[in-house]
């Protein structure tokens, strides 16, 4: 193994669905500017289209489908023991869409990483880009947060803005957004993989050894050339 390919961060991404931002981690780590060596990507669904693209870039695949499951806190062990099969330092919920267990998140406390297509804490869960909308919002955007027990909150670290514009509707509003993803995600996993940025013994995040008391702004950062 070459000196580079050790001081690589192993992850394990979940996915449900689409992929889009698998695809992005994927591309920026094959260009050297992500860090990170995806050793498996998990899905609770068999039809997730991301699982070709998995494996199309020659990535492990596992599914573990929650209908085969009695209950939340079965497939949550299911699902917890094979990540650690793969001994990941950072899992990342790429479009992952089930709540997880308080054991679960608790278990990779500090080292699990989601985004959600919101500027966080206004619109958790789903249709996001509809709701912002129907809230007259002029701004919405996407988070990249660590994960709590509570869906979709938990400290975040890194949003993308996006302007809603008069003719939006929910699907060129989360096209919009889904761009601003692809750019955000690779950054904020490879600020963890720097070790630049992490969660204190309070659960408060330090960033460059400073607490962090607002997300940063991805505007106002330097993009990962990928
Ligand atoms: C993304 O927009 C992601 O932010 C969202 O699901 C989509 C997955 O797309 N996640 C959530 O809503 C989490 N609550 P992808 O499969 O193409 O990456």
């Amino acid at each position: 193994m070459t000196q580079a390919a050790t001081s690589l961060l192993p992850i394990v991404i979940l996915i449900s669905g689409r992929g889009s931002n698998l695809q992005s981690i994927i591309d920026c780590a094959a260009s050297g500017a992500l860090t990170v060596k995806v050793r498996a990507v998990i899905s609770n669904r068999p039809d997730a289209t991301g699982l070709e693209i998995a494996r199309a870039a020659g990535i492990a695949t596992e599914i573990i489908d929650h209908d085969l499951y009695a209950d939340r806190q079965s497939f949550d062990h299911a699902l917890q023991a094979r990540i650690d099969q793969y001994q990941p330092g950072l899992v990342v919920l790429a479009g992952f869409m089930r709540l997880l267990s308080e054991d679960f998140v608790t278990h990779y406390h500090g080292r699990m990483l989601n985004i959600h297509p919101s500027l966080l804490p206004e619109f958790p869960g789903l249709h996001t880009h509809r709701r912002a909308i129907e809230a007259g919002h002029r701004e919405h955007g996407a988070s990249v947060h660590f994960v709590t027990a509570d869906m979709d909150s938990g400290p975040v670290l890194l949003q993308a803005r996006v302007p809603v514009k008069p003719d939006d509707d929910p699907a060129s509003l989360a096209a919009h957004v889904l761009t601003q993803e692809h750019r955000l995600y690779p950054l904020a996993i490879q600020w963890f993989a720097e070790q630049r940025i992490f969660l204190d013994a309070n659960g408060r995040i330090v960033f460059d050894g400073q607490p962090l008391t607002h997300p940063r702004d991805l505007a106002r950062e330097q993009p990962l050339p990928c």
